[in-house]
């Protein structure tokens, strides 16, 4: 039998996947060299980004190739602008890199594009992600109040979350979805959440955001 679509596709991300998790700031990030400030900087763009990426699912929620994936318990906007206010955010400039992938994912015009983005941030927030909510709190003191984001209690154990999710992944071709496309576009997310990061490792080297 050949491979499942959802491995095929993490195979194809392999390489860039490392190079995001290896990026300055991130590295920077987890590893307690930043500040609460940083990690706010990056939730400012995740304000913009995931505001366009879950109106763009809603648009596609009855769409027969993406409304498998549909899941309302998913949406993070509403827990990342909490986050934001908690940690006095709001004012925190948007990168030209944020207002670029918000952009792109503007134009999307097809079920598979809006599948590669949710899935790039989706299942990620779900994976790497659970531990970055973990180590903000240890490294920078972030009260549980201001890491909602990381907060997918409402889904229930994300290891039988994600296996579904994968195997709605290998069902794309079988509703009519071209596989490629879901590929190619999240190749696409994966290198403008790679944009964004390095944009964030110049904010915060170069200081050009204040840092408490
Ligand atoms: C500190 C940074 C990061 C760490 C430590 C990390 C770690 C991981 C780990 C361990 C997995 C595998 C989980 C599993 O198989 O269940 C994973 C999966 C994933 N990560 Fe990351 N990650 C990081 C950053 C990112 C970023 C920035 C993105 C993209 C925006 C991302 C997107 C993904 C995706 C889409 C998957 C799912 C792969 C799949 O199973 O198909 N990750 N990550």
């Amino acid at each position: 039998m050949s491979e499942p679509f959802s491995a095929r596709l993490k195979a194809s991300t392999a390489a860039i996947h490392d190079e995001v998790e290896h990026t300055t700031f991130m590295v920077d990030l987890m590893e307690g060299h930043l500040d609460a400030r940083a990690y706010a900087l990056l939730l400012k763009q995740y304000d913009v980004i995931y505001g366009v990426l879950e109106s763009k699912s809603r648009e596609f929620a009855e769409d027969p190739v993406f409304a498998p994936f549909f899941d309302a318990r998913l949406f993070r906007a509403d827990r990342i602008a909490a986050d934001l206010a908690a940690l006095d955010g709001a004012e925190l400039p948007v990168m030209p890199s944020a207002t670029a992938y918000a952009a792109q994912l503007s134009g999307l015009e097809r079920a598979e594009q809006v599948i590669a983005h949710h899935y790039t941030r989706y299942l990620g927030d779900l994976s790497g992600g659970q531990a970055i909510g973990t180590i903000m709190g240890r490294h920078y003191g972030l009260p549980a109040t201001s890491l909602t984001m990381w907060d997918f209690a409402e889904l229930g154990k994300t290891k039988p979350y994600k296996d579904a999710y994968r195997s709605r992944l290998d069902r794309v071709a079988a509703t009519g979805g071209d596989e490629q496309i879901v590929i190619d576009e999240t190749m696409q997310a994966f290198r403008l959440n790679e944009a964004l990061l390095v944009d964030l490792t110049e904010a915060t080297e170069q200081r050009t955001v204040p840092v408490a």
